[in-house]
């Protein structure tokens, strides 16, 4: 098997899209090493179902911030690849009360990553783009296609998230071009699924909605907006796929995005969430609130001639096991 054996860096790795890829990671017999601050992440996302843990935690878990360079150089020794997945992420809220610490954080957790791998030698390295860096023009232009790779250009993201993840493709793709870092970009959409963060502060859309149908109506179920604003969403399974595939057949290839060409509106979403819970549920309003770009959904024809890559997950099936997850956990938490 081709990770069996291979020393697996995976920064972020107690994060959402991080833990999953751990777990796969470790059934395909790598040996994985995690590097995270827990900032959002969480050690419990590193169990399995039996609450056994996937990887090594004394040996192998590292519980530190990345914004150091020390500890990026640390948590790279003897390494053989890396996946890159550590960064500030949160609900537009966050993100916009907080820009210059979403991108100081950013910028240093990437410069410092980038540089630790190239002087380790690492075999490759994958860094994840976030979609939500397109120009904000283009997104809120309503007649706009498809999103494809070269739409990124010239940059205008709405926020300072976007643009640090737009930076990080930038500095990542030097290493590249000046052939001291073999790396492979994925330009992730809106990904969800288990392990995502349900708190009332730093949730995204799809989490946030799932958690108000579970304590409807403890909670009011609010839409922000008027609900027409649409994502491309793709289920954690998929994106983990990807990130594996691009490891073998996406290094020193730029950017790829990783998405759906369907657009879902947040309205549509909530419907789904709403039939899910089995509950009659009342939707409520709010346009004061911010709701970001008015969409955007991806043509991936790039990431399958180069990778071999389509979703597989529907959007009804990864919001079912989606809410499932977050049911038990808000139970096993005390929050429901
Ligand atoms: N979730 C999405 O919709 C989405 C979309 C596009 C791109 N991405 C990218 O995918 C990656 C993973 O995102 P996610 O959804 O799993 O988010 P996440 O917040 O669950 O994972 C990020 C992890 O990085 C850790 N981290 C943050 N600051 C750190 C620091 N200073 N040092 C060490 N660790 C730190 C967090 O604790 C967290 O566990 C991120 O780079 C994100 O920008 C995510």
């Amino acid at each position: 098997m081709y990770w069996a054996g291979k020393r697996v860096l995976v920064t972020g790795g107690a994060g959402h899209i991080g833990s999953a890829l751990v777990g796969r990671l470790a059934e395909e017999g790598a040996q994985v090493r995690v590097v995270d601050n827990l900032w959002r992440g969480s050690v419990e996302y590193l169990l399995d179902q039996d609450g056994k843990p996937v990887i090594d935690l004394e040996k192998d878990f590292i519980n530190s911030d990345l914004r150091e360079m020390r500890n990026s150089d640390k948590a790279m020794e003897d390494i053989d690849f890396v996946f890159h997945l550590a960064d500030v992420v949160a609900g537009i809220t966050f993100v916009f009360d907080n820009q210059p610490f979403v991108y100081r954080s950013n910028a240093l957790i990437n410069s410092n990553v980038f540089e630790s791998a190239m002087r380790q030698k690492v075999q490759g390295l994958v860094y994840v783009g976030a979609a939500c860096a397109y120009p904000h023009e283009k997104q809120n232009d309503l007649s706009h296609p498809l999103f494809k790779e070269e739409d990124m250009y010239p940059a205008n993201p709405e926020s300072a998230y976007g643009w640090s993840k737009l930076m990080g493709e930038y500095e990542c793709s030097l290493y590249s071009k000046s052939g001291m870092l073999n790396s492979a970009i994925l330009r992730l959409h809106n990904v969800y699924g288990p392990h995502s963060d349900l708190s009332l502060e730093r949730s995204q859309v799809i989490p946030a909605t799932i958690r108000k149908a579970i304590r409807y109506p403890t909670e009011r179920f609010v839409i922000w907006g008027n609900g027409k604003q649409n994502r491309s969403f793709v289920y954690v399974s998929d994106v983990v796929e990807a990130l594996l595939l691009a490891a073998q057949k996406g290094l020193n290839k730029g950017p790829i995005q990783i998405g759906t060409d369907k657009k879902t509106t947040i309205d549509e979403l909530a419907d789904v969430v709403i039939e899910i819970s089995g509950k009659d549920i009342k939707k409520e309003y709010d346009t004061t609130k911010p709701v970001g770009d008015i969409g955007r959904a991806a043509d991936c024809s790039l990431a399958s001639s180069t990778l071999g890559w389509k979703p597989r997950v529907s959007i009804e099936e990864g919001l079912r096991e989606t809410y499932e997850w977050a049911s038990s956990h808000l139970k096993s938490h005390g929050k429901i």
